[in-house]
């Protein structure tokens, strides 16, 4: 009874935001057999990874699933009842389950939205045929959670796409509904459709992959980081963009283990580490229990951080940590390239002002306060992952359009459908296209700050094109009809100014053409001209 109340307690206490009552679910930490062991897992290799995780204290630092990935299927009996792989799993996974419980961890399981696993096809391992829930996703539910108890489920594509080619959005809702049908309690669904599958995944899942496959090489991290520079719209409490699982103690160099963990955290990626927790150095151990890296992706407000500057080869990031438009923020500059970046970052742009104290999470170390500009040279393939503490917090006055919710994206590449493009001449080198055509179409960015509201004069800039309109909407009530989008001789980009009124605190402004193509969308800036 004791135990049951501490858990209960300790629960409330880690997971209620006080001043909303909402339940904050943040990305879920663990281990995952995939990256080290493919489908050659068993019984004794999951235990002894469990064992391992407790050892070295990372689940006191949060890390508190082990998820079993593909590899241990048997065969579905007359009944269609799924065993498991009578060599590896001799004794089934409820006891594993039951294992990892009695760790006090949580337990993660594997499966394909179609009949056969990505295993069958890419690792030869015939036990995945037939195997995915197409056709058993009630039995399969009853089994994996209410029989063996497992927590979570990561579910796969392979089987649904290359075979069936069933629709994603519907598939994934079956299989939720089956799941909450059957699950006594709630399951975390991970979906794996190794691209940005649509804003109804978060309806779905806890997290969705944005990228194929993470290989531990330098190449990958940095391709996985440019697929989630332009998705921090779609990140949020209890929802993520998942970048896959580490490839930390894999075999990449020092600097590009810090870049690949910081910029996980800081982009608020669950944290999957993929490693042979058995034989892990203390440097990989040093580096995944870092506290203060954790706290930036396991924190309260659940952002992802987004965009703000692109120059050189260098990226800046950033994010609010703890509080909304608070002096605090965690800051990223990111230098993907081959050689030497130079950053030079106005203050400004991070809406920070006066003195700015810095701190340098992954050395863990303070850095000298700053005044105006930030300024850094990094080396190659590298990032400082900063928490910066201003004295004033500044009122924006730019919003770039690759910041923007865009209910119809997804990066399934089936359709030509609105999308994140790169723009010669745009700000930070980026472009919102193929908006408008329906009303549905639009692009939204929700917290247009005002400090007091009043009256604004807005500067959109777009990319001039013929025939085309933009509505603009200010709040619900606002709605204004641009035309002439015509482009004047070799203008790349045009700009147009309106007045608004913001109100104090938060606003809600949309872009979009109910009936036509709207231009594409550079950025905009806001300036006050009167007070309310
Ligand atoms: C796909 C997934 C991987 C892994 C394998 C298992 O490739 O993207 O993360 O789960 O399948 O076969």
């Amino acid at each position: 009874m004791k135990k049951i109340l501490l858990f209960l307690i300790l629960n409330i206490f880690s997971y209620s935001i006080s001043a909303t009552n909402k339940v904050f679910n943040p990305p879920i930490m663990g281990w995952s057999s995939w990256n080290t062991y493919r489908v050659n897992i068993n019984e004794d290799l999951i235990k002894r990874q469990a064992d391992a995780l407790v050892h070295h204290g990372l689940n006191k630092v949060g890390y508190n699933y082990i998820n079993i990935d593909d590899g241990f299927f048997g065969y579905r009996d007359k009944k269609g009842t799924m065993h498991t792989h009578p060599q590896r799993f001799p004794n089934g996974l409820k006891n594993i389950a039951q294992y990892i419980h009695s760790l006090g961890l949580k337990a993660g399981i594997y499966s394909d939205a179609g009949s056969n696993t990505c295993g069958s096809l890419w690792d030869n391992d015939i036990n995945g045929v037939g195997s995915g829930l197409y056709g058993h996703e009630y039995q399969d539910a009853t089994l994996y959670f209410n029989d063996w108890g497992f927590d979570f489920i990561k579910i796969d594509y392979c089987g649904a796409c290359q075979e069936l080619n069933l629709e994603e959005e519907k598939r994934y809702t079956e299989i939720r509904r089956a799941i909450d049908q059957v699950a006594g309690r709630h399951v975390s669904i991970n979906i794996c459709r190794w691209a940005f599958p649509g804003t109804w995944a978060k309806n779905i899942g806890a997290s969705w992959r944005i990228s194929a496959d993470i290989k531990p090489n330098w190449k990958s991290i940095k391709y996985i980081i440019s697929k989630n520079l332009y998705l921090s719209a779609y990140a949020g409490n209890g929802h993520y963009n998942d970048m896959d699982m580490l490839e930390i103690n894999r075999g990449l160099k020092p600097e590009e283990e810090e870049v690949h963990f910081g910029m996980w955290c800081l982009m608020s990626s669950p944290l999957l580490i993929g490693c042979d927790l058995t034989s892990i150095p203390d440097t990989s151990l040093k580096l995944l229990k870092n506290q203060e890296l954790i706290a930036l992706n396991q924190d309260p407000l659940g952002l992802q951080a987004y965009v703000v500057q692109h120059e050189n080869e260098g990226y800046v990031l950033v994010k609010d940590i703890e509080q909304e438009r608070g002096k605090m923020r965690a800051v990223a500059l990111y230098n993907p390239s081959d050689t030497t970046c130079n950053f030079n970052v106005p203050l400004k742009i991070l809406e920070m002002g006066g003195k700015v104290k810095v701190r340098d999470l992954i050395k863990q170390k303070d850095l000298p306060t700053v005044r105006g500009n930030l300024q850094y040279q990094l080396p190659a393939h590298s990032a400082l992952i900063l928490r910066m503490e201003a004295e004033e917090r500044l009122e924006p006055e730019h919003y770039e359009a690759e910041w923007a919710y865009l209910p119809l994206f997804n990066d399934l590449g089936k359709h030509r459908n609105v999308l994140y493009a790169p723009q010669e001449g745009a700000s930070g080198g980026m472009k919102i296209g193929y908006l408008g055509g329906s009303a549905e179409n639009y692009a939204e960015w929700n917290k247009v700050y005002s400090e007091k509201g009043g009256i604004y004069e807005m500067t959109i800039q777009y990319i001039p094109h013929k025939d085309r309109k933009l509505e603009v909407i200010v709040n619900r009530d606002k709605s204004i009809l641009l035309k002439n989008f015509n482009p004047k001789k070799d203008e790349k980009i045009s700009s147009i100014t309106i007045q608004i009124r913001l109100q104090p605190g938060n606003n809600v402004i949309r872009m979009g053409s109910s009936y036509c193509w709207a231009p594409d969308i550079d950025c905009f800036t806001l300036e006050k001209i009167e007070s309310r």
